[in-house]
């Protein structure tokens, strides 16, 4: 039987992770669950909010199931930590950032697809007094370790970093700024793991059946870095001649998504943009109760909801938060370990849940958060579950 590692974190991770593991048994899949401890909780006890114990069972079982992380700022972080670990060097880092560079985690994907009756979905005015909702269904390949997130970055750049810089003609408008008001963040993109995003991209597309895979960059203006995702893709695209390629500027897309969203299947973008991208779509298909995503190294991988812990209902018992996000990514997770059988039965019954409609979370009736919600109608979190197992 598979071993999966279940890291249900911090907040509603706690919540939602133990839902999807009672869907999956509920849907005919067994396996083997082990804990992995991460999150805010083990910053505060040990420094380390990614203890090495955890990667320890990645290294060992490959697949990660993770619900959400805490995190809070520099000076809130070092206030938590315990009494006898301050002032010893310890520095938080986010464990999910961790993990996706420890495990060279480097495609993300996030597919973005619309449910018939969500009445979250996006519509558009048709031109004739009424609206059409356009059938989302868009996947996001985000380059996951490089790029505008890479972390190089500066402010007061050590004099090195800025006599090499110097070398580059555009400098010499910034020569004359003092270092400590010049801040760099840089865009590093290398080849490998360009040319991995993008055959990633392609490869999904064929096995899904997507008709085109668009680059959505800016290679107008960033020359090198976007122009280098563009050409891999050109080269990369010869491979698969029954997909077409597109390629989109960032800015331009974010027009289109409103546009015309249902004309794009998969997209691939450096990390910024693919962040932005996919928080777009996301939005067209009911938001972060809906955001399912996977992290992909060629050893391990780790499935999560795009949300985070929401502190502001973990509390709530019964809670309001809607499982569907976390679903979708244990969905993902069996489409990746071959179980795609039960991820579609999953879908299916998530699917005719939300098409008949009787049984909706607190966003999905657009309600304000709170403990009222059941009055009004909203269902819990298990309800949903239930719901879900219900129409399996
Ligand atoms: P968040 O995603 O936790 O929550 C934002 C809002 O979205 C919530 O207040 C709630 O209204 C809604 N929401 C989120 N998940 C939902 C769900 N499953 N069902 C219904 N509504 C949902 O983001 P926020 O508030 O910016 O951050 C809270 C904490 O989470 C922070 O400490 C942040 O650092 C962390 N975070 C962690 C992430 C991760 O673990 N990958 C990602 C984003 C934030
Ligand atoms: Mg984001």
């Amino acid at each position: 039987m598979r071993t999966i590692v279940s890291m249900p974190g911090d907040g509603i991770g706690k919540v939602v992770l133990p839902e999807a593991i009672r869907l999956m048994e509920a849907a005919g899949f067994n396996a083997n669950y082990v804990h992995g401890d991460i999150g805010w909780e083990f910053w505060v006890k040990e420094g380390n909010a990614l203890p090495q114990r955890t990667i320890d069972l990645l290294e060992e079982h490959k697949i990660g199931l993770f619900g959400a992380i805490t995190s809070k700022p520099k000076d809130a972080a070092a206030a938590e930590l315990a009494p006898e670990l301050r002032d010893k060097g310890y520095v938080y880092f986010s464990p999910i950032v961790g993990l996706r560079q420890h495990f060279n985690l480097d495609k993300c994907i996030r597919p973005c697809k619309a449910f018939k009756g969500n009445p979250l979905n996006f519509v558009r005015q048709d031109g004739k007094g009424g609206c059409d909702e356009p059938l989302v269904d868009t996947v996001i390949f985000r380059q996951n370790t490089e790029g505008l997130y890479g972390g190089v970055e500066w402010t007061n750049p050590p004099a090195q970093v800025r006599q090499a810089l110097e070398t580059h003609p555009k400098m010499k408008r910034f020569a004359h700024v003092n270092g400590e008001d010049l801040a760099i963040s840089t865009r590093i993109i290398t080849r490998p793991a360009t040319q991995r995003i993008i055959k990633a991209a392609f490869e999904y597309a064929r096995e899904y059946g997507y008709k085109s895979v668009t680059v959505c960059e800016k290679p107008n203006v960033l020359r090198e870095t976007s122009g280098m995702m563009v050409k891999e893709a050109k080269k990369i695209a010869e491979e698969y001649p029954e997909i077409q390629l597109w390629d989109t500027n960032i800015d331009a897309q974010m027009m289109w998504l409103t546009k015309n969203p249902e004309d794009y299947g998969v997209i691939v973008a450096e990390n910024m943009f693919g962040d932005i991208i996919s928080d777009g779509f996301a939005g067209l298909v009911g938001g972060l109760g809906f955001a399912c995503s996977a992290n992909i190294g060629d050893d391990v991988a780790v499935f999560e909801p795009t949300h985070g812990s929401a502190p502001k209902y973990e509390k709530l018992n019964p809670s309001i938060v809607n499982p569907i996000a976390m679903f979708l990514s244990a969905c993902m997770m069996l489409d990746h370990i071959g179980e795609r059988e039960i991820a579609n039965k999953i879908r299916s019954a998530i699917a005719a849940v939300i098409e008949e409609g009787k049984v909706r979370t607190y966003d999905m009736l657009k309600l304000r958060g709170g403990a009222d919600v059941f009055e009004k109608g909203a269902c819990t979190t298990q309800e949903m579950t239930d719901a879900v197992i219900n129409k399996l």
